[in-house]
């Protein structure tokens, strides 16, 4: 049994859907704080012949996930349960420091006392901070420019320790910017606000959604714009099932870059948006985001050669699920508003 935390937000879900379709039993435990209910249930509704149990709880609340290994015999854990706008991590980092941190070492404490020893963990780009070159290896220095990096960072060196000290196998997946859906629809991206790129051209493909904004186009870049590194959502993921059988295969513990060496401006994501929507998107240019680096492109030869794992998606199939799904949201939210 597999326990994936954070299995109601926009990652993780792909993750449990993912292991479901393999056949796998899985728990979910999330706050709800970020997750989707609607999320689970779309999932159990999906697969109603697999072991599938949703926990609510808080990882800052040791009780209550020492309580679902007590509830199950987990056999691995993937990590998602995070925080993660690098933003609001800069305006309020102690609540990226409790939720992020010390959520982790409540989790891990918990897997100790029960003896597993087997998680994948969810990092990320931002743990590398301002790049020095690029494409960015996993031998770049990990130097964060924003409280979310570093907490991210913080759980990579910990997890260090803990292999040292108690056998703690981990796998640390660093991401690039994941984009994309289920390819049927069933989950996707929903964030509320939402921040990120791909989704916020799309919305403002429907009525009543805002004009888009760019932010800065006088980076030193193709185009004045930023690049970034698309890595989609399934590619990814599919990324965390070969770190499960790694671990599984009595692998060591490492970390992995997941992205597709492929950089896309925000431009070239725009166009690709009116391109995939067949629409005239609204736009309007504005100053630069604080902390956006101006390139970040992932090398992610180890990942390819120690996981065997290729992402096969382009940029365009991710828009194209994006706005699949993005129109099965707008839907059910008017729904709701109703
Ligand atoms: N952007 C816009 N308009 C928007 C949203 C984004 O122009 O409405 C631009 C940003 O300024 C940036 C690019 O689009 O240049 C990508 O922005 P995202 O917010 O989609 O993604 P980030 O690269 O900022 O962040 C992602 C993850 C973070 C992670 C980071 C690692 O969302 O969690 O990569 O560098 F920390």
């Amino acid at each position: 049994m597999i326990l994936v935390t954070g299995g109601a937000g926009y990652i993780g879900s792909h993750c449990v859907l993912s292991l479901l379709e393999k056949g796998e039993d899985v728990v979910v435990f999330d706050s709800l704080e970020l997750g989707h209910q609607e999320t689970v249930d779309t999932l159990k509704l999906n697969f109603p012949k697999n072991f599938i149990d949703f926990i609510k709880g808080n990882l800052q609340n040791y009780d209550e996930i020492n309580e679902v290994f007590n509830l199950h015999k987990i056999d691995a854990v993937v990590h998602f349960a995070a925080f993660s706008q690098v933003g609001e991590s800069v305006k309020n980092p102690q609540k990226y420091y409790f939720n992020n941190v010390y959520g982790s070492l409540n989790l891990f404490k918990a897997m100790l006392e029960h003896d597993v020893k087997k998680i994948v963990f969810s990092s990320t780009a931002a743990t590398y901070g301002e790049p020095e070159y690029i494409p960015i290896d996993e031998k770049h220095p990990q130097n964060p420019i924003n409280p979310y990096g570093n907490t991210k960072l913080m759980i990579e060196r910990i997890l260090d320790d803990y292999d040292k000290a108690y056998g703690l196998k981990n796998v640390r997946l660093r991401y690039f910017n994941v984009a994309g859906a289920d390819e049927k629809s069933r989950i996707g991206e929903w964030h509320e606000p939402e921040t990120h790129l791909i989704p916020n051209i799309l919305k403002s493909t429907f009525s009543g959604g805002k004009t888009f904004q760019m932010f800065g186009t006088d980076y030193n870049t193709v185009d004045g714009t930023c690049v970034r590194d698309y890595i989609n959502v399934e590619d990814l993921i599919n990324a965390h099932l070969s770190a499960l059988d790694y671990l599984n295969n009595g692998g060591e513990t490492n970390y992995f870059n997941l992205g597709t060496t492929d950089g896309n401006s925000v431009k070239q994501v725009f166009t690709a948006c009116e391109k995939v929507t067949g629409k005239d998107i609204p736009v309007e240019v504005k100053g630069r985001r604080a902390g956006d680096p101006a390139s970040l492109v992932a090398d992610n030869k180890k990942a390819k050669e120690v996981l065997k794992w290729t992402p096969d998606k382009t940029l365009e199939d991710s828009v194209k699920s994006a706005y699949k799904w993005e129109k099965v949201l707008q839907e059910r939210l008017e729904r709701q508003a109703k």
